[in-house]
């Protein structure tokens, strides 16, 4: 009696939820906004440090700190980053200590205990762009420049959407709706996800110059920064993918010689039965 009973209310239960997945499948639809209809998914970005046995491109990671320093520091601050993390891009002890001088960073005063700032020391991290939100807002028509450490990790198809967003600034499509069109000091770009934001186009051809002769387009800086911010949000991928692989071939190893020596340990077993 009990048995059937909670069979029954089992079977209940199986039939509600059913029933209710059926109704929600059938009630779903997709939201059909303007921005859904002209936000653009990112451009394809190759770059070296993509696969299992990707590299970072050390002179790009350089002309990306490049174009951060002289154009996006300005404004976005890369505050998960040491000077001396630079070495990492191929900087030697000297050139490392030449761009941390080039900052002045928060300081106390040793006599006073005051607060001041000094130059900076390779031990330091980068500074921020703004001393706090309210200044960055007032600076930036009430949006605030987000931190770009780990802006690549933070981003769906996170380089490719930065690539993308710098270089994609464009005119309003005719088609747009006036609601949708920029308003004062926000800037149509259709990779940005509400379409319009508070970021000029930070980039103009040839407003950096490369020490190794790259053309300055409004591509390869993009690209060179995408790439930089890679590095910054993840500067172990090198270490990560060159330990990954021997891990998996460890573990299949194990897996034969265990699925081995289950055969051998049963091998008489079995053949006693038979
Ligand atoms: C004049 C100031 C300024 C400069 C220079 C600038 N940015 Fe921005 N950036 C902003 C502001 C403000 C926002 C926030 C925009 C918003 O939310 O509408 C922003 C947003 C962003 C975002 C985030 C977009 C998102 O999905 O939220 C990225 C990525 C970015 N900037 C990258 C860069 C890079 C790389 C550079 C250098 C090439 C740069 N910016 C230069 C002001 C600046």
């Amino acid at each position: 009696m009990i048995r059937i009973l909670s069979i029954l209310v089992g079977l209940f239960f199986t039939v509600a939820l059913a029933w209710s997945l059926l109704t929600g499948l059938l009630n779903f639809e997709l939201p059909h906004t303007v921005e859904h209809e002209f936000h653009e998914h990112p451009k394809e970005l190759h770059l070296a440090s993509d696969g299992a046995f990707g590299k970072f491109d050390r002179q790009q990671l350089q002309r990306g700190f490049q174009v951060y320093k002289e154009v996006c520091a300005a404004c976005h601050s890369l505050r998960h980053v040491a000077f001396r993390d630079l070495a990492a891009l191929g900087y030697n002890e000297a050139e490392v200590k030449a761009i941390a001088v080039g900052y002045q960073v928060d300081g106390i005063d040793p006599n006073t205990g005051e607060a001041t700032t000094r130059v900076g020391m390779p031990t330091d991290y980068f500074p921020l762009a703004f001393p706090n939100d309210v200044a960055a807002r007032a600076a930036n028509n009430n949006a605030i420049p987000p931190d770009l450490s780990l802006m690549t990790k933070a981003r769906h198809n996170g380089a490719a959407y930065v690539y993308s967003l710098l270089s994609g600034y464009q005119d309003p499509p005719a088609a747009l709706p006036e609601d949708n069109r920029p308003g004062e000091g926000l800037y149509y770009n259709p990779y940005f996800a509400n379409l319009n934001l508070a970021m000029a186009p930070p980039l103009n051809e040839g407003i950096v110059s490369f020490g190794d002769g790259t053309k300055s387009t409004v591509e390869q800086m993009s690209k060179d920064v995408a790439a930089f911010l890679v590095w910054t949000a993840e500067p172990k991928l090198e270490k990560r993918k060159q330990t990954g692989l021997p891990v998996l071939g460890f573990l299949l190893f194990a897996t034969i010689l265990g699925f081995l020596s289950y055969k051998s340990i049963w091998a008489d077993k079995k053949k006693k039965k038979g």
